[in-house]
């Protein structure tokens, strides 16, 4: 929803808020420039992954990650405005209200939220972000109470910022030490999602404008890397691990000797489908009965291949349909190297003058500072969503389908 509002006038400090899936994660970050060069300090950043802790349930458990963002918010809050240098506590506790506090309806959370609160000084901060969708909803609502909070009691301007935003804008900023810039590129912009969750393109023909081009019609990508993770018995999130395997095999130089389907690679569209790949995984090693490590990392290989080549053959025809003239790449699975080089590859042969813009490391996975950035340039250019109160809503989508 984006509200016509006056730019906030930089420089602005963000305390960005992301707690969607199974990382807790706050940044705090300072905007500065102008809406044509725009960069992102950051300041201040913690980052708690429960990925241990879901392995065992061989995926994310929901109401375990509320539980853990629930333990960790205050502690990574304290972490990230201490990093910052904006964190004091109170000589005199200060009063804070139920009011401040009715949407944290557990009482425990609700406790450490109160004693946080009454201890700590109200940092010089201008604007809190937080994480409204998509994802998991009962831990979007952890981030999204806490975020409520301390908006209320500080008297700090909220805003509800999609997850998939911070992933786009991720690949358009480059970062030198801590600050990052949003780089130079002309829309329209092509964003390449590639996530747990999630597996699109959306072309972007101006900021905070989202069209969808494509997107799976089942699994996601990374969902089918975590599922071939565990078909292969290796423990979640399985993305990384696949992709060690794949390159074990591939500096071993041979070929996997394998052959698995590229699931709609020729369909005249724009979009994937990748559970066929999954189950031609599961048939294969049916077939090939008792592995060695050496045949995991076959398998693993030709998965890896199959996933790049739909990601390269189908990011060619977006780019070709679309006209976009920057590709911006986005999401968990953009960790992959070895598929961000044959994006590259690609892009250099066939659409030279495109600008390539991949998220740095610190940017691939869920994080705050993405957040951050994606509400810094929003309030730059006076377009923050205006909601009376923030809904975090797991499917939310930024084109509305
Ligand atoms: O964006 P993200 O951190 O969370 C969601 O918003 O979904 O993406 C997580 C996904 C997981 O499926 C994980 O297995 C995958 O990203 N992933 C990878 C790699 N690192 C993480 N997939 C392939 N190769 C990787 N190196
Ligand atoms: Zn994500």
């Amino acid at each position: 929803m984006p509200g016509v509002q006056v730019p906030h006038r930089p420089p602005v400090k963000i305390l960005a808020i992301e707690t969607s899936c199974d990382e807790t994660a706050v940044s705090v970050v300072s905007v500065s420039g102008t809406p044509e060069a725009m960069s992102f300090a950051l300041l201040g950043d913690a980052l708690y992954s429960q990925a241990s802790k879901h392995a065992e349930f061989g995926g994310v458990y929901p109401n375990l990650a509320k539980r853990e963002h629930q333990k960790n918010l205050v502690p990574l809050t304290v972490r990230a405005l201490t990093e910052a240098k904006l964190f004091k506590t109170h000589s005199q506790h200060s009063s804070i209200y139920g009011t401040m506090l009715e949407r944290v309806r557990e009482e425990e959370f609700k406790k450490d939220i109160q004693t946080f609160l009454e201890t700590t000084q109200k940092p010089d901060i201008d604007l809190i972000a937080v994480t409204n969708g998509p994802g998991l909803e009962p831990a979007l609502w952890t981030g999204v109470v806490f975020a409520e909070a301390l908006s209320r009691a500080w008297n700090i301007t909220l805003a509800g910022i999609d997850h998939m935003e911070g992933h786009i804008v991720s690949g358009l900023v480059k970062k030198t030490e801590s600050t990052y810039k949003v780089e130079n590129f002309s829309f329209p912009v092509l964003g390449l999602l590639i996530s747990g969750g999630h597996t699109e393109f959306v072309l972007m023909k101006k900021w905070f404008s989202y069209e969808l081009v494509g997107r799976t019609k089942d699994d996601a990508v990374g969902e089918a890397y975590d599922k071939v993770a565990r078909l292969l018995g290796l423990p979640y999130p399985g993305g990384p691990q696949v992709d060690v395997y794949a390159r074990n095999a591939e500096a071993r130089g041979a070929e996997s000797g394998l052959t698995l389907p590229r699931p709609i690679i020729f369909e005249q569209s724009c979009d994937f489908s990748f559970s066929g790949l999954k189950t031609a995984v599961l048939y294969k090693l049916k077939e090939m009965g008792e592995l060695s490590d050496q045949d995991k990392e076959r398998v693993a290989q030709e998965f890896q291949n199959a996933v790049r080549d739909v990601l390269v053959s189908k990011t060619r025809r977006a780019l070709t349909e679309t006209g976009a003239r920057a590709l911006a790449v986005g999401g968990g699975v953009s960790a992959n190297t070895y598929i961000r080089d044959a994006l590259h590859h690609m892009i250099l042969d066939e659409f030279p003058n495109l600008h390539f813009g991949y998220p740095d490391k610190t940017l691939t996975g869920d994080n705050a500072i993405m957040i951050g950035i994606a509400a810094g340039i929003r309030a730059l250019h006076g377009r923050l969503p205006n909601e009376e109160t923030i809904t975090a809503r797991g499917s939310r989508s930024l084109s509305g389908k």
